[in-house]
């Protein structure tokens, strides 16, 4: 599609001259005698590029480049200037223009700059549609997982994003909790205002009242101005509590009572802010440990808690490694990169006590230290060949009266098959044997799906 250009000159000649050869360039050409005449060519047609003289009587072409710049940003503006005028066109730059012309000007040199301009402004369009597409993608596509785990997770973000309902978001460390309260902010109708988020644990606690509800001029030693909390700040967005079972006990009746009044009360005074904030708190800890251990109020907890969302540790949804080893790949620029099989069934078979960001950094250092496209299992550490899993069977430590070679063998299979999340293929790849091979033993052994963990 031919891109639009609004000429506007009042000089009938120049304009026509214009006119003449942009149109000889394929553009889709409008021209405008006066400032007020291009105005309002340019509100109906929206073009993607201004090319405007500046002295004009009436609408200044200075005037038309401030307006057409402030109704739409991404419209480029070259202006026209008379020869050894160019003091005019630095002024014009400063308003925003993108490039000028003088004249009399050279047809080629004309020719160049409009090209220029145009291929920029397709450009930007670009970076603005990916931009778009990945605030679409942010709602949820950044969660990567096909596990049953992620999907249940997705489907509340889904259905409670746009709710005010607070939600409680538990999971050991690095599973993907504040990319779960991302993904609620950024799904919400809250996504223009701010996500704030404040660490519960990493504040020293006597500085935790005022982040968090902020405080007045005078209120402490020190406090020299009125300083705004992180409630202030997050008001008409979405407040992040991370780490909330680190919140001491005495600022928890506050917390409580700034998500039931929606109000919150500045240290050092005794006024009541109104605010609209949405809360998510996530908790690595067991709250309702520290309910019995008092260490947790249980009033707070019910509030908190209205929604909750429990991310499972990577282990328990181990078929979502592969694909997130391919995201990260991508991410860190190893968009060709692919894993050899054996070294897939050992990243799949390791237990990742540090979960998606042990897995993200892992594959961050093998895309630096690799030989080649291809990541072979002899790339891995030791730590992930070695593969603890955690959970193994013991059957290896035989008992003493003996054991049965097949109920060994089922055990295995059993194993496998619970390591690679019930993954035929990947649990094959793991015992080193084709996957015909895994399906006739698991029939021999009678292992069903049934039988699956949890
Ligand atoms: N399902 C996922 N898909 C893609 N990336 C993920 C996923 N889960 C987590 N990540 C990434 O892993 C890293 C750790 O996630 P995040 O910081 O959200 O974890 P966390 O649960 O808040 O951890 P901690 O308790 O240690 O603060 C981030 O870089 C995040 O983007
Ligand atoms: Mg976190």
């Amino acid at each position: 599609m031919a891109a639009k250009i609004l000429i506007v000159d009042d000089d009938t000649s120049l304009r026509r001259v214009l006119e003449y050869n942009l149109q000889e360039e394929g553009y889709e050409v409008l021209a405008a005698a006066s400032g007020e005449e291009g105005l309002r060519l340019f509100a109906a047609h929206s073009p993607a590029l201004v090319i405007t003289d500046l002295k004009m009587p009436g609408i200044s072409g200075f005037q038309l480049l401030e307006t057409v710049k402030k109704q739409s940003p991404e419209t480029l503006v070259i202006v026209i200037t008379a020869f050894g005028a160019i003091e005019t066109a630095v002024e014009a730059m400063k308003l925003g223009a993108y490039d000028y012309i003088t004249k009399p000007f050279n047809r080629d040199a004309l020719k160049l700059v409009v090209r220029k301009a145009v291929e920029h402004r397709g450009l930007s369009q670009e970076n603005l549609r990916l931009k778009a597409e990945l605030t679409e993608r942010a709602d949820f596509h950044n969660i990567i997982g096909i596990s049953r785990g992620v999907a249940k997770v997705l489907d509340v973000v889904r259905k409670v994003a746009d709710s005010d309902a607070t939600v409680l978001i538990t999971g050991e460390s690095g599973t993907g909790k504040e990319l779960v309260a991302k993904a609620l902010h950024v799904a919400s109708s809250r996504r223009s205002a701010p996500f704030v988020a404040i660490n519960c644990a990493a504040i020293p606690r006597d500085l935790l009242e005022s982040e968090l509800f902020g405080h007045l001029k005078g209120a402490f030693t020190g406090a020299v101005r009125d300083k705004q909390g992180k409630f202030q700040q997050a008001d008409g967005g979405t407040l992040f509590l991370d780490e909330v079972g680190e919140l001491p006990v005495e600022l928890q009746p506050k917390l409580l009572r700034a998500l039931q009044e929606r109000e919150v009360e500045p240290v050092g005074g005794s006024v009541v802010q109104k605010l609209d904030v949405r809360v998510v708190a996530a908790t690595n800890s067991d709250l309702e440990e520290a309910i019995v251990a008092g260490t947790f109020r249980e009033d707070l907890y019910y509030r908190l808690a209205v929604i909750p969302v429990h991310l499972p540790p990577l282990r328990e949804r181990r078929e979502d490694i592969p694909l997130l080893l391919r995201h990260f790949a991508v991410k860190h620029g190893g968009a060709g990169v692919t894993f050899a099989p054996e070294a897939l069934a050992v990243l799949q078979a390791y237990v990742w006590p540090g979960n998606i960001r042990e897995l993200e950094n892992m594959v961050e250092r093998l895309l630096l230290m690799r030989n080649g496209d291809i990541i072979r299992v002899d790339e891995l550490s030791d730590k992930i060949r070695v593969g603890k899993s955690g959970k193994g069977t013991g059957v290896l430590n035989l008992p003493a009266e003996g054991y049965s070679l097949e109920q060994l063998e089922r055990e295995i299979v059993l194993e496998a098959l619970e390591r690679t999340g019930w993954n035929q293929t990947a649990a094959a790849r793991f015992l080193r044997i084709p996957r015909h091979v895994l399906i006739y033993r698991m029939e021999k052994y009678d292992i069903k799906p049934q039988e699956r963990k949890k």
